[in-house]
């Protein structure tokens, strides 16, 4: 269990890191950890509405620099995390959902299908382009889950928009799969160089950021 400061601790020493250190390399038990706290993450009615796509391939992470602006942790990052909207949510994922819920809890599937079918009739009046905001809403919340994670494991990461989403789906090939590029996050070790880690944090008061009612 990790105490309020360092918790805290962990959330000063972590920032947007612009270079990471290309030799040092991200251990897959710290990674499987990062994923499982973005897996853990809350999501709407619990849907889940969003894909973890791992980068590790030094030529894959070069094809995403170039429809990244050509910024620097692409490449010099240990891997790239790629958070991938859903481009749908149909029933059949709803009724899966349900199954696994069952499953999971040791019910029979319909004590769960009311709330199955609840989820269903909020979402047959939405149209396409509604769910997939909604979807890619979702991803962040897995962002700040692992940007926190990742902070508490002294593993450096950036979050990034700043990359072409219809280049990230041609060369990963999320279109196929039903997802769509969202936000990233390069994770690894920053570079001694990346003056960036000088930087004193830029933050509204606390009193100013925080409205009590
Ligand atoms: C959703 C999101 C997108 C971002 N996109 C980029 C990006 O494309 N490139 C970059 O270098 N930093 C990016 N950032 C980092 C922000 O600039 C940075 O978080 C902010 O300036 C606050 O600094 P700090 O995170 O170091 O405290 C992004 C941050 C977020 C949350």
């Amino acid at each position: 269990m990790i105490t309020t400061m360092e918790l805290l601790d962990a959330l000063r020493w972590r920032y947007a890191t612009k270079r990471f250190d290309p030799s040092k390399k991200v251990q897959q038990d710290d990674l499987r950890a990062l994923l499982e706290a973005v897996n853990l993450s809350a999501s709407s009615f619990g849907l889940q509405h969003y894909r973890i796509v791992v980068v590790e391939d030094p030529e894959t992470k070069q094809a995403l620099r170039a429809a990244s602006y050509d910024q620097a942790q692409l490449t010099e990052s240990s891997h790239v995390l790629v958070l991938a909207a859903k481009t749908d949510m149909t029933p059949a994922y709803v009724d899966d959902y349900m199954q696994r819920m069952a499953d999971t809890r040791g019910l029979p599937v319909d004590q769960v299908q009311g709330f199955g079918e609840y989820i269903k009739g909020t979402l047959t009046d939405k149209s396409t382009d509604f769910i997939i905001a909604w979807n890619k809403r979702q991803a962040y919340t897995g962002l700040g889950t692992l940007l926190a994670a990742a902070a508490e494991l002294r593993i450096d990461s950036c979050p990034m928009e700043g990359f072409q989403p219809e280049e990230y789906d041609r060369i990963l090939g999320l279109t196929e799969r039903g997802l769509t590029a969202t936000v990233i996050a390069p994770i690894g070790y920053r570079a001694a160089e990346d003056a960036t880690q000088t930087h004193k944090k830029v933050r509204l008061p606390l009193d100013e950021m925080v409205i009590t009612v």
